[in-house]
């Protein structure tokens, strides 16, 4: 695998920053990983970018590894963004259709879609940077993915705006070309998680992917195979952490010893006491019961927040393929049933798939995803085809072209 073209996802994330380099031998054959590494991560607070300097020293000793390695120096990344200072906002875009036999062409779709990107923020250090169209009207008729050749007077858009307070955003743009690299595109985690392990048939049922980092969690909502809803939750696995420490009385690298070790969501059975030899020689006793009690109440919490964000879309009854939980965050043993009696709908871990031999480790979704991302928008230059609905997210990007201003 020397000759083909690299593709590399990076994910910036609060505990890990990893890098996983794809290649394909040949159009038809899967995707394989070349390279693959993560560091601890400096520099990131809650899934924002702090110190883009600290963040980019990493990436580039991970890319440095990487040439090492590979003997092949990657210029461009599929990278994400991440952090509470994450929104959404649903915009509404309307013109008339501008043939006189009514025929809706491509231009008419491009009218539409700059129409409901115009959109106005209560703040000025706050900025849009992606769209996805959810559905098109035409006149009354409703739920149109491509209205390309329809016949009607009216054409509407309804689209999903995803923005960030524009110095954090600005902040992981810097970290990555500080690097030495070019960012190809740059998406926030939970889409990239929901490239690698959801289904197309789950995206079209409706499902919603819970991304459970250390920082922060994310919710990525889909129906009828597009994004309809984006929510940031600020507490995620760390906050278990911190959780423990307290409760139990013990250090943080304890209490994140003991989560990783021992920890789980359900308790059945008779209370037993647990013993761990520490560094500075006295053993910790703790419960089996307290431990998941804590480790419990903070993963209700969040699901709560999850639930609520369902409840202002409609949708917390009404999701066949349920929830999928993600992000290392999810890796608790019983956290399914856990989920499962909250939301009271299907739940599964969701594990990435798509790379040949990479591990189904659910702290790999977003940098998976973001290697798939990458080789579905070289497939996409590839095979070109003037269908703006095929390119959308690329026509959609147009006016969103990642620089530092
Ligand atoms: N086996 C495990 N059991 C329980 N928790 C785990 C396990 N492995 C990792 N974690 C926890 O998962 C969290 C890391 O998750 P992940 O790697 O998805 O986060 P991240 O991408 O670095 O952060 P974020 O997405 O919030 O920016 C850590 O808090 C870690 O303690
Ligand atoms: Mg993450």
């Amino acid at each position: 695998m020397s000759k083909e073209k690299l593709i590399a996802g990076l994910d910036i994330g609060t505990s890990r920053i990893r890098v996983l380099i794809v290649g394909q031998k040949s159009e038809d054959e899967a995707l394989e990983p070349v390279f693959q590494d993560e560091e601890v991560s400096v520099g990131i607070r809650n899934g924002t970018v702090i110190n883009p300097e600290r963040v980019s020293e990493i990436i580039q000793s991970l890319f440095y590894k990487a040439y090492q390695e590979t003997g092949q120096k990657i210029n461009s990344v599929y990278a994400n963004y991440n952090g509470s200072h994450l929104f959404s906002v649903q915009s509404h875009g309307l013109v008339s259709v501008s043939r006189a036999n009514q025929i809706i062409s491509e231009e008419d779709i491009k009218r539409v879609l700059d129409a409901a990107q115009a959109i106005s923020l209560p703040s000025k250090n706050r900025e849009i940077f992606d769209h996805y169209p959810k559905e098109f009207i035409v006149d009354t008729e409703k739920g149109i993915k491509n209205p390309k050749g329809l016949q009607g007077i009216r054409l509407e858009v309804d689209i999903l705006a995803l923005g960030g307070f524009s110095s954090y955003l600005r902040n992981t743009k810097k970290a990555v070309l500080d690097s030495g690299l070019e960012a190809s595109d740059l998406v926030i985690s939970p889409i990239a998680a929901a490239r690698a392990v959801l289904t197309e048939s789950q995206k079209e049922s409706g499902v919603a992917l819970l991304d459970i980092g250390a920082g922060i969690s994310s919710l990525a909502v889909y129906e009828e195979g597009s994004l309809i809803h984006f929510a940031v939750i600020p507490m995620a696995s760390k906050n278990i952490t911190g959780d423990l420490a307290i409760a139990l009385k013990t250090r943080l690298d304890i209490a994140e010893r003991i989560k990783i070790e021992q920890g789980a969501c359900i308790f059945r059975g008779k209370d037993k006491k647990q013993e761990i030899e520490t560094e500075d020689g006295e053993p910790l006793v703790f419960s089996d019961k307290l431990l998941v009690k804590v480790i419990s109440a903070r993963l209700l919490d969040i699901f709560g927040e999850a639930e609520k964000e369902l409840e202002k879309i409609s949708k917390e009854k009404s999701l066949p393929a349920g929830i999928v939980l993600t992000g290392a965050g999810s890796k608790l043993p019983k956290i399914v049933r856990l989920a499962k009696d909250k939301f009271n709908l299907p739940v599964i871990i969701g594990k990435p798939k798509g790379i040949l031999g990479v591990s189904e480790d659910p702290g790999m979704a977003t940098v998976c995803g973001l290697a798939l991302l990458g080789s579905d928008a070289e497939r996409a230059k590839r095979t070109g085809g003037s269908d703006i609905l095929k390119n959308i997210s690329s026509f959609l990007k147009k006016g969103f072209k990642i620089f530092i201003p």
